[in-house]
């Protein structure tokens, strides 16, 4: 079901007028979730980069080394799903042609805007919902989505869309928060996580729901572990996975069986 809550009415962030179910593959969760990037959309790229020190930059440039073989030939071609403010698009555009892929226009709006200032011109956004792909079987030879996967309303019709749009042979790059691996540091972690980046969140971005939401979803999402097996069920073929920053984050990569 969805969350729809009337924050109005709560007294809390007067903009945002519903908030995502942050469970897994819950009901609802497609709208309430691009109404969600819609509000947030301006401050987003600030947030990121200062609720992650920046780290989040290293793990997307970690996401385009492993893609690396299948994108380096001049034919290659690869979508960026869940492409936001197009952070991951453009550090793919340094290597090849890429389409970003998002559902939410003011998030769109502002990675066009990073676009149109460079040279390359090896990259376009397409505005389309990553569980109904605007794209042709067999089409890219390379897919990644970054942080977009969790806030599917199915992650698992999310992965066979992927997997469709792939050419044999393609590889996915789903990077995702995750659970630290280290247990000490897990604790430190998981207390700036749901203690204190909601707070910041809240008071940079003026919305008191989204950097709740952001802790809250990544718990309800498989671990490693859970995600590659989801992946291999799926269908794709050679899943593994990286941790990064000792699990904060993790790289799981899998492709889709040459014909
Ligand atoms: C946390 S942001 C990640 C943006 C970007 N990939 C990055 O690394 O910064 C998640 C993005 O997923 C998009 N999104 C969520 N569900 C989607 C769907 N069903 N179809 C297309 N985009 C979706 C949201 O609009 C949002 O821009």
């Amino acid at each position: 079901m969805p969350t729809d809550i009337d924050i109005e009415a709560s007294g809390a962030s007067p903009a945002i007028k519903s908030i995502p179910n942050p469970e897994f593959n819950a009901d609802g969760k497609h709208r309430a979730v691009r109404e969600m990037f819609a509000e947030i959309a301006p401050k987003y790229d600030r947030l990121n980069h200062l609720l992650s020190i920046n780290i989040d930059k290293l793990w997307r440039q970690f996401t385009v080394n492993q893609l690396m073989d299948v994108i380096s030939h001049p034919d290659a071609i690869a979508l960026d799903l869940c492409c936001g403010t197009a952070d991951l698009t453009l550090e793919l555009e340094k290597h090849v042609t890429v389409i970003g892929c998002d559902f939410c226009h003011p998030m769109l709006v502002i990675g066009n805007d990073k676009i149109a200032g460079r040279k390359t011109k090896k990259a376009m956004l397409a505005e389309g919902d990553a569980l109904h792909l605007p794209f042709a079987d067999k089409s890219f030879d390379a897919v990644t989505i970054a942080f977009g996967l969790r806030n599917l309303e199915q992650v698992e019709k999310g992965l066979v869309e992927i997997l469709r749009v792939l050419k044999p042979g393609g590889r996915a790059a789903v990077l995702e928060f995750s659970r630290p691996v280290l247990p000490v540091f897990r604790q430190v972690f998981e207390f700036y996580f749901h203690h204190m980046l909601p707070r910041i969140g809240a008071f940079i971005s003026g919305s008191s729901s989204a950097y709740s939401y952001l802790p809250q979803s990544v718990r309800n999402f498989p671990d490693q572990k859970k995600l590659a097996t989801i992946m291999k069920h799926v269908g794709f073929s050679n899943v593994h996975y990286h941790n990064l920053s000792a699990g904060i984050a993790a790289l799981h990569l899998g492709e889709r069986q040459a014909d």
